[in-house]
């Protein structure tokens, strides 16, 4: 058995993780759509690559998001460079919403420009739904000891 080269290793985890790994290129067209990505969008990387982030990003959230792309791509800075997750809502090709967590990485050109960014995002959607249900039982429970003290 020979181990694959660290290039190729790379490859292969980028390729097969059941995280979603993606990469859009400075205009916000998706580049790069793995099998994780695939599983958790519902889009094969046909479907998806070539296409605008919209493709997964809710309208009502779009303008925010394309506001700090921009700044972020002129820039050469982001907010989320250490590690920090970004966690919003989704969408799934069958429309449903889901609730993703992601980081980001900005990938640049020799001369320092914004080529693109990649993410590697989880869905979070079960979670999401579980702290949902949890919050309203704490605030029904606060609301009965309220009112019985
Ligand atoms: C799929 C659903 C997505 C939604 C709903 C969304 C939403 C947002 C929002 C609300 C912001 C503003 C954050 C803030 O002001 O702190 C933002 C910024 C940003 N998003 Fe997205 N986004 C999504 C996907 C992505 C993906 C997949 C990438 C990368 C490939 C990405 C890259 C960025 C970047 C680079 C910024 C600027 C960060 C900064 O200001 O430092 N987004 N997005």
């Amino acid at each position: 058995m020979t181990e694959p080269a660290p290039s190729e290793l790379s490859r292969l985890i980028v390729e097969g993780t059941p995280d979603a790994i993606l990469y859009a290129d400075r205009d916000g067209r998706i580049r790069l759509w793995n099998a994780g990505a695939e599983r958790i969008f519902g889009f094969t990387a046909a479907e998806a690559v070539g296409q605008s982030l919209d493709l997964i990003v809710p309208e009502r959230l779009r303008g925010r998001h394309w506001d700090g792309w921009d700044k972020t791509m002129a820039s050469g800075l982001t907010r989320y460079g250490a590690g920090d997750l970004l966690a919003v809502p989704a969408l799934h090709k069958d429309g449903r919403q889901l609730s993703i967590e992601f980081s980001i990485q900005l990938l640049k050109a020799p001369d320092g420009s914004v080529t693109g960014s990649a993410a590697i995002l989880r869905d979070v959607t079960a979670r999401f739904e579980r702290d949902k249900a949890l919050k309203l039982k704490v605030k029904e429970l606060e609301a009965k000891v309220g009112k019985a003290g």
